[in-house]
Formats: C-alpha cells, structure tokens, sequence
C-alpha cells in the first residue's frame, strides 16, 4: 500500500507562539516517520485579513525557519509556501461553488473572527474554508494534523469531498481524518485563559513566541495571569480555574505527561513555584529551536531556495489532480 498522505498548514501571519507549536507543529515532526508529509504556509490565507507586504515576507521566511529548526526535514517530506502552487487557487474556487451558504454561515471561527463587525471582513475569510478543502483535497490527502479550533474547518472539507463526489457521480475525493493532540489541543491566552492563544493577538504578553529570548520567556511567564488559590489536588478542580488550568497543561505537553501526574507533584504550591519550574521547561524547549530559527534566518537564499524547491515537488503532485477535476466539472482541457 502506498504511504498515506499527511497535509497541514500555519498561517504566515505572524511568528509562530507556544500554542502552534504545541497544538500542530511538535506532531508534525513525529508524523514524519510514519507519513508523506506535506506542510504548507498558508498565505493565500493569511491575507484573508490585512497583511502588511513587507511583514507578510518576513513572516514566511521566519516561520520556514522555524519549522527546519523545529525538525521538519524539508528534503524528505515537502515544505512551500501555498501562493506558489496554483492548483490551491483553481480547486479553491470550484470548491466555492460546491459549498453551500448555510454551511459557512455555520463556521464559528468566522463568527468568532467577525464578531458584531461582519460586513467590514473580506469575502476571503468568509470562503475561508474552502481554500483549506481545496489545500487537502488537491493532494487526496487522508490525514490532517490540527489544533482543535479547526475541527469544524475539516468537518466541512468532508462535507464537500462528499458532495462534490455526488454531484458529478464520482468516487474522486477521499474522506480526510483529524489528528487532534490529546493534550494541549487548545493552549489558551497567558492574560486571559478564556481566550486562546494566538499569534494575531494584539498584546505580546498573551502568547510565548518560538523567537523569544530565555528573558522575555521569564518575563512573560512571571507576568501571566493566575489566581490565588494554591494548586489543587484533582483536576477538576481546576474546571473554574482557565488561567490556572493553561498553565498546568503547558507544563504536562512539555513534559510529556498528564495533568494529574503534574498536581500530584504540585499540590498544595502557590503559582511562584510553579511558575518557575515551568519557565525551565518552557526555556528548555524553546531556547533551541530560537537560537537554530536566527541562525537559518541568517540565509535567505538557502529559505527561499527550499521553498521553491518545496513547491515544485508540490505542484508535481497537485497538478494531475487538479486538472483530473477540471475535467470531471467540464472545462476543455
Ligand atoms: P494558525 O496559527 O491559525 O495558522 O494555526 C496553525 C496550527 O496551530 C493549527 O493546527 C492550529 O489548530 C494550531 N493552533 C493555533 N493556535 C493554537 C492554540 N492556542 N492551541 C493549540 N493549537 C493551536
Ligand atoms: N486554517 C488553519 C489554521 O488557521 C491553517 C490551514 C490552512 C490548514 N489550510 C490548511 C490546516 C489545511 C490544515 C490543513 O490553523
């Protein structure tokens, strides 16, 4: 049986923080053994909402680096920039004419996005998820590596791959299956545990960036926002408690283990404590991938040069697929 095949995606709409690499980009690295993997940076996305040119540049160089720092092996498996593969933009739009309305008016992350403020969004972010079907679904991809928000994005690529199946007869597009971390799936904000955490966030203070200096970690960590309480002995205890609750599981993903085994070493100790043991862990597994990030940052041409290479390979793939699809709507080919 041929390998099956792994795509996922991160906007490149900021440095990446704590919450992408726990929720996504740490299992991209393990799944590299056991899949063909691609990973994409998704900027075509990422300019659903505005992007300053010269940052949105810089963004996709940092977070390439990133992700060769944090072990993405760039010449086994394929990493690009989604812009340069057109197969996303062709399959994107005839996906736009399978989905239905009622279905993206269902999507919470737009909900959620927009707020009170919805007709000053763009159209892109509103069709949002097909573009992230038509990511997958270009490359008959099986298996989607996410944090939990996306959930309901890969739910709906199913809904699609079925209907569009349907509505031409055919048996062309395969269900796609969610890989959802069983811990840290949803690292919250470090100002507000209600919030999760995010790289587009306005306040620095709220997230860990994979760039961060052993300092700034200190800082943030030290500044992060908890109660009074000290920490319990059962986890559901901690239910009222979102700020709390964060911090524990940052520090159970880090160190591989559960939030019950971390109360159990911690109960009953105030947050100065705890906050320091999880400052070394949070340093420990940072620092690394930081230091490696500015050192690949220091070499554009080789950044830009895997990418293009990463895209090629990409395209190599897509292309007959797509084009199989034009075919089976009807365009001349
Ligand atoms: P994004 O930053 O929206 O491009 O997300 C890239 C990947 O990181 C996706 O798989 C997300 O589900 C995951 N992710 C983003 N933020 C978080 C978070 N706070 N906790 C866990 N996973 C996250
Ligand atoms: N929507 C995803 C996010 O914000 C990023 C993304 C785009 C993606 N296309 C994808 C993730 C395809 C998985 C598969 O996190």
């Amino acid at each position: 049986m041929p390998m099956q095949r792994v795509f996922s995606g991160i906007q490149p709409s900021g440095v990446p923080q704590l919450g992408n690499y726990l929720g996504a980009i740490r299992h991209w690295v393990q799944l590299q053994s056991e899949y063909m993997c691609l990973f994409c940076l998704v900027d075509m996305h990422a300019i659903t909402v505005w992007q300053n040119p010269e940052e949105l540049r810089h963004h996709t160089l940092t977070q390439t680096a990133v992700l060769l720092a944090s072990g993405i092996d760039a010449q086994k498996h394929i990493l690009f920039n989604q812009s340069a593969v057109y197969a996303h933009a062709r399959l994107g739009w005839i996906f736009n004419c399978i989905t239905r309305l009622g279905w993206l008016n269902r999507m919470t992350q737009f909900k959620d996005k927009t707020g009170k403020d919805r007709e000053n969004y763009s159209s892109g972010l509103y069709v949002y998820p097909n573009l992230m079907a038509a990511d997958i679904l270009a490359y008959k991809a099986t298996h989607v590596p996410v944090g939990e928000d996306q959930k309901q994005h890969l739910e709906l690529t199913n809904d699609i791959a079925q209907k569009f199946n349907h509505d031409y007869g055919v048996t062309f597009f395969p269900q796609v299956t969610p890989l959802i971390p069983p811990t840290a799936a949803r690292i919250m904000s470090l100002r507000d545990g209600t919030k999760k955490m995010s790289k587009s966030d306005p306040s620095s203070q709220s997230r860990i960036d994979l760039t961060d200096d052993a300092d700034t970690i200190r800082l943030k960590i030290r500044r992060a926002k908890t109660d009074t309480e000290p920490l319990p002995t059962h986890p559901d205890e901690l239910t009222e408690r979102p700020e709390a609750k964060n911090l524990v599981s940052i520090y159970a993903a880090l160190t591989n283990t559960t939030i019950n085994h971390v109360l159990e070493t911690y109960q009953g100790q105030g947050f100065s404590t705890f906050k320091t043991a999880l400052t070394e862990v949070v340093i420990n597994t940072l620092t690394p991938i930081g230091q490696e990030t500015e050192r690949l940052l220091n070499d554009k041409t080789y950044l830009l040069e895997t990418l293009r290479n990463g895209a090629e390979r990409a395209n190599a793939l897509a292309d007959p697929i797509v084009s199989e699809v034009e075919k089976i709507v009807g365009f001349l080919s």
